[in-house]
């Protein structure tokens, strides 16, 4: 048997986990009409044929019709969902995985416009930042039904052999009654804390009556609210204790912080550039101080850390929950001494974010996960080896050489510059971002290990590709900055890359038009900004950087709010002309006739790229496609067959921004769903 810490079994009442590491609640938005069913079975089965001991589905199933579903979450209030959880959970059990659901009342964290239009419910009037609705202060009758609908729920989820449920505990409902910040009811429902805590209890009581004291039942709760006026240390340390002496709890899966606002959230659940694993070492406090079995996740993405929250006693099972996002065969590399080949979690939070603003939850890096239906994440070997050549080593690129170099093909990579990377090795030149490069990295290795050939400092055109004598042609040299979108002055602007890339040298006064909306404007301001430039960024639109989703948007905030940086909304650069050594730039307006002039010593636009394709144009015609794309047989995973030139030696095909400004995902996702049936 390992000696690893991470894989030795876990004794949770009656329950063996086979190893250390679960996926904690995280809800994907993957449901169908709220009810788990096909796509959400395979997201579930992937992760748990690979080894994992845990997958606690679902995130926030909602036991009320009151608690309308905020990101497409499962409607456990439904009888119909005890069927397709079955499904889940036989599935799961078939590969060795235990399988419990989080349990919710989201209280004030939902929106009243939503399903039943029901009023939204909390212990105060108090509104909750982030999903602005006004509640309504509960009622002696709506927590005698609430605490129903949680008996109800548990019911459900046990008779679809579920093997336990954790009930979520901060930000929603049961802790709303806990907090002094979100409670103002008197006694016996506010007030001293025996009163705040007597609808929890009361939950967890009418729980046991209806699943009896077997079923395994958890908790995941705040143990410090972090926040003036809420749940203190000590006072999370006091619930924590009072939860186990209750003994209707089994195990504890412990947070730290409050969720009200983005930023707030994003410090419980950290990003990119931000401290991994910051609440360890406090859920291990919790752990010694209640000796209860100890759940915790927040950013422990490696599997050095997972290893030293066991082997140091802080948990007892540790989450991993972006990092099976990124990689779901996780457990299957570490059971194999294969840890090198784990796919990285960047910490990008494409997958959270995506969630906030009514998406499935994507990697931003592995486009099968969330596919899993159709798309593979063991790349199958092909019957027939080809030889293909992809031209740029941008992330679209490296993830067609590596998708190709799994089936067993003979690839070549031609590159312009002299390293891989594309746009990513722009970003991770901010320190705060240099995760990024993950992204690069992990294909590079993978490429080398299956001797996939590599040309740098080569500027390919059709000559230089067709050398390669390929079966197949993948041009996925990216785009540049467009900036050439002014009525006049295009001369005296440069591109946000040009700022990043260092090679324009920053002003003192600087306008950032961003007509993008996405990082690039951003970054290029947080780095002006701190090298004391003032920057004023223009948008067109009515909320700044609205591709730069809520918990991306944080730290920019953080960094640029205490420095010289303005936002304009609503108004347009429309040109720019010289004014002795200063710029003089005129903004209009998409709504009227309005026109401002204002003076600057640099103008900067991010306005997205325009594709690189010339090598693309240049093979077109001699290619036996023609560049044409079966999209059906695309969408659908079938072969791509069209040839309307038969005299054409081989296929040409274009991916990400090579074909139109996107984003990385969608360059990653292009060259998997095309070269994996290549
Ligand atoms: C897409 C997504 C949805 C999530 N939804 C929930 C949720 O509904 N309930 C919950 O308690 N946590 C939720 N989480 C938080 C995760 O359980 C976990 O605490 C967080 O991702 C930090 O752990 P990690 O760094 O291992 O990913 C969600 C996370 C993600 C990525
Ligand atoms: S999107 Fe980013 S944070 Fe989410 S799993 Fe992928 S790499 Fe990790």
């Amino acid at each position: 048997m390992s000696s690893d810490p991470l894989l030795q079994p876990f004794h949770l009442k009656h329950l063996t986990l086979r190893n250390r590491v679960m996926i904690t609640a995280h809800e994907p938005a993957y449901a169908e009409e709220g009810m788990p069913k096909e796509r959400y079975r395979a997201y579930h089965v992937e992760r748990a044929r690979a080894g994992v001991a845990l997958t606690m589905t679902a995130g926030s199933a909602l036991v009320s019709r009151d608690s309308p579903p905020v990101f497409n979450n499962i409607l456990a209030w439904k009888d119909e969902v005890v069927g397709w959880m079955k499904q889940l959970v036989d599935a799961c059990h078939d590969e060795g995985a235990a399988v419990m659901i989080q349990l919710t009342h989201l209280g004030r964290r939902t929106r009243w416009d939503k399903d039943d239009w029901l009023p939204v419910v909390a212990p105060s009037h108090e509104r909750e930042a982030a999903h602005r609705a006004f509640p309504k202060r509960i009622e002696d009758w709506d927590i005698a039904r609430i605490i129903e609908d949680y008996a109800d729920a548990a019911e459900r989820m046990q008779a679809a052999g579920m093997d336990g449920i954790e009930l979520e505990a901060y930000g929603h409902l049961l802790d709303q009654f806990w907090s002094p910040r979100t409670n103002d009811l008197d006694a016996p429902w506010g007030g001293h804390l025996d009163d705040r805590l007597r609808f929890g209890f009361d939950v967890l009581r009418a729980i046991r009556k209806r699943v009896g004291d077997d079923f395994i039942v958890g908790l995941r709760h705040v143990g410090d609210e972090m926040a003036a006026g809420g749940i203190s240390r000590d006072e999370g340390l006091e619930i924590s204790r009072r939860l186990r002496d209750s003994g209707l709890i089994d195990f504890l899966n412990v947070i730290r912080g409050h969720i009200d606002t983005d930023a707030a959230l994003t410090d419980v659940i950290p990003v990119q550039g931000m401290a991994s694993a910051p609440h360890l070492d406090f859920a291990g406090e919790i752990r010694k101080a209640t000796g209860m079995p100890t759940f915790h996740a927040a950013r422990i993405a490696d599997v050095a850390t997972a290893r030293h929250a066991i082997a140091a006693g802080l948990l007892d099972m540790v989450g991993m929950t972006r990092a099976h996002i990124a990689d779901p065969h996780l457990m299957r590399k570490v059971i194999e001494g294969r840890e090198d080949d784990i796919r990285p979690c960047v910490g990008a939070n494409y997958c959270l974010d995506r969630i906030y603003q009514g998406g499935m939850a994507l990697c931003l890096h592995n486009a099968a996960t969330g596919r899993e239906l159709t798309m593979p994440q063991v790349i199958p070997a092909a019957a027939t080896k080809r030889r293909i050549t992809v031209v740029g080593a941008g992330p679209g690129g490296l993830e067609a050489a590596r998708v190709a170099a799994e089936r067993g093909h003979e690839v070549t990579v031609l590159e312009a510059a002299d390293q891989p990377g594309g746009q990513i090795r722009l970003t991770a030149r901010d320190p705060r971002r240099r995760v990024m490069i993950g992204i690069i990295d992990w294909r590079m290795a993978q490429c080398e290990k299956r001797g996939v050939r590599f040309h740098f400092h080569t500027l390919a055109d059709a000559d230089t590709v067709l050398a390669t004598t390929p079966d197949e042609v993948i041009v996925a040299t990216g785009g540049l900055p467009h900036v050439e979108v002014l009525e006049a002055g295009n001369d005296l602007v440069c591109s946000a890359w040009d700022i990043l890339a260092g090679d324009v040298k920053p002003g003192q006064d600087v306008l950032i038009f961003d007509d993008a909306g996405d990082h690039p404007a951003l970054q290029a301001a947080d780095f002006l900004s701190a090298g004391g430039s003032a920057v004023e960024i223009v948008t067109p639109d009515r909320n700044f950087a609205p591709e730069v989703m809520t918990m991306n948007l944080v730290p920019y905030m953080r960094r640029m709010q205490g420095r010289a940086v303005t936002f304009t909304l609503a108004w347009r650069l429309l040109s720019v002309t010289r004014e002795g050594n200063r710029l003089r730039a005129t903004l209009g307006s998409d709504y009227g006739d309005a026109r401002r002039t204002r003076s600057f010593d640099q103008v900067v636009v991010n306005h997205g790229t325009r594709p690189l394709d010339e090598v693309y144009f240049e093979l077109k015609p001699l290619s036996s496609n023609l560049g044409a794309v079966d999209y059906e047989a695309l969408t659908d995973g079938g072969i791509q067959s069209l040839r309307p030139n038969p005299e054409g030696r081989f296929r040409v095909f274009r991916i990400g921004d090579a074909v139109a400004a996107r984003n990385t995902h969608a360059a990653i996702h292009d060259a998997l769903r095309l070269v994996k049936d290549l």
